[in-house]
C-alpha cells in the first residue's frame, strides 16, 4: 500500500471529513448570528459518497485515522450510519462537536462504533457562553460533556478557544473542570478564519502565558507532542492532562499529517489553502478509484510548507472554519 506524501516528504495519515456547513449555535467568530448562506443540500456529499472516499484512501492512502467535523455534525441526519460505516473500516474514529446534542446522541454514536470525542467550548458561564453562541445552550453542553464521558469514549477532550478580554479569565475554570470531570482540556490559540475578519494578533493568547496561569495554581510537566498538533501538560499529581494548541505562536506544520474533504466535496491539503481539487466532481461523473486516488495524491503533493500567518505572504483563506471544518 502506497501512502499520501507531499513534496516536503510528510505523510498523511489524518483524514478531516466536514459532513455539512450547518450549525446550530453562532459562535461570533465563526458565524454571523444570521448564520452563513448555507450549501445547497444537492452539493453536500451523500453518505455514500463520503464512505467511497473515506474507504480509498484508508485502503491506497495509507489514512489511519478519520475525524468527522462541520460546520456542526449532529445536525445530520445520517450521522450515526455514517459513523457505523467508517467504523467497519478499522479506523480511529472520532467527532468533533458543539455538545449541544450529546445527552440524545453520546450513547448511540458509542455503540456506533465512534472512538473518541472534542467537544468545542469557549465559557463555562451560562451567560457568556450564550453571548459568545448567541445561543443559550450552556447547560445543555455541560450535560453533553456529562453523557459522553459517561458513555465510556476512550478520550473525551474539550477544545477551547481563548480571546483575550473576552474568556481568557476563565483558564483555571477550565482546568478545575477538567480534572474534576475527567475531560483533557485543550487551549486552543484564536486563528485568522473567522466569518468577519474580527481577529488580529492582539486577541491571541499565546501559550507561554497559558502556561503562566496554570502555573499559579497547577504543578505540571511538559509531555512528548508526537504528530498531533496539541502539546500535552501532565499533572505532577498524577491527575490527568491539559493542552495547548499553538497554531499560532508554534506552528506545527512541520509536522502536519492531515487532508480534509469539505461537506461539498473539496479536498484541501490545509486548513489555510487558497486551492483545492474538486472530488464531489470526479465522483460525479463515473469516475474510477484508481484516477480518484492518483488526483487526490497529486492535491496532497502540491502542499504548501506551512500557513504563513503573521507573515506579509499570509493569505486568508475565502472559506471560515464552519466552511472547510475544523
Ligand atoms: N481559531 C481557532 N479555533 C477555531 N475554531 C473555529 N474557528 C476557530 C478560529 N478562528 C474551533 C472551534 C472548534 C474547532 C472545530 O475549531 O471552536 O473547537
Ligand atoms: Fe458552530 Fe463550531 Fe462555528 Fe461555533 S465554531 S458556530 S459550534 S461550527
Amino acid at each position: 500500500m502506497t501512502t499520501l506524501v507531499d513534496s516536503f516528504g510528510r505523510i498523511h495519515k489524518d483524514l478531516r471529513i466536514s459532513l455539512t456547513d450547518r450549525c446550530n449555535l453562532r459562535c461570533s467568530y465563526c458565524m454571523p448570528a444570521e448564520g452563513l448562506q448555507w450549501l445547497n443540500q444537492a452539493d453536500v456529499l451523500s453518505a455514500g459518497e463520503i464512505v467511497r472516499v473515506a474507504r480509498l484512501l484508508v485502503q491506497y492512502g495509507g489514512i489511519t485515522s478519520v475525524r468527522l467535523t462541520g460546520g456542526e455534525p449532529t445536525v445530520r441526519a445520517d450521522l450515526l450510519e455514517i459513523v457505523e460505516q467508517l467504523s467497519q473500516l478499522g479506523v480511529d474514529l472520532s467527532l468533533t462537536t458543539n455538545g449541544t446534542r450529546l445527552v440524545k446522541l453520546a450513547e448511540r454514536l458509542k455503540v456506533a462504533g465512534l472512538n473518541r470525542m472534542n467537544i468545542s467550548i469557549d465559557s463555562l458561564q451560562p451567560q457568556r457562553f450564550a453571548e459568545l453562541t448567541h445561543r443559550d445552550q450552556c447547560e445543555q453542553v455541560l450535560d453533553g460533556i456529562n453523557a459522553a464521558v459517561g458513555a465510556g469514549f476512550s478520550a473525551v477532550k474539550l477544545n477551547v478557544v481563548l480571546m483575550r478580554g473576552i474568556n481568557d479569565d476563565e483558564i483555571l475554570d477550565f482546568l478545575h473542570f477538567g480534572r474534576k470531570h475527567g475531560v483533557i482540556v485543550r487551549f486552543i490559540e484564536f486563528m485568522p478564519l473567522d466569518a468577519h475578519d474580527k481577529w488580529n494578533e492582539t486577541l491571541v493568547v499565546p501559550e507561554r502565558e497559558i502556561l503562566a496561569t496554570a502555573g499559579e495554581v497547577f504543578a505540571f510537566t511538559r509531555g512528548e507532542r508526537g504528530s498531533a498538533p496539541s502539546s500535552r501538560f501532565f499533572y505532577n499529581d498524577g491527575v490527568g492532562e491539559f493542552g495547548v494548541i499553538s497554531s499560532v505562536s508554534a506552528p506545527f506544520c512541520d509536522s502536519c499529517d492531515r487532508i480534509r474533504l469539505t461537506s461539498d466535496g473539496q479536498l484541501r491539503n490545509c486548513l489555510f489553502a487558497t486551492r483545492h481539487l474538486d472530488v464531489k466532481s470526479l465522483l460525479r461523473s463515473d469516475t474510477d478509484n484508481e484516477t480518484i486516488i492518483q488526483a487526490i495524491r497529486g492535491e496532497v503533493q502540491k502542499k504548501e510548507a506551512g500557513h504563513n500567518i503573521g507573515n506579509v505572504y499570509f493569505v486568508k483563506p475565502s472559506k471560515s472554519m464552519s466552511q472547510i471544518g475544523g
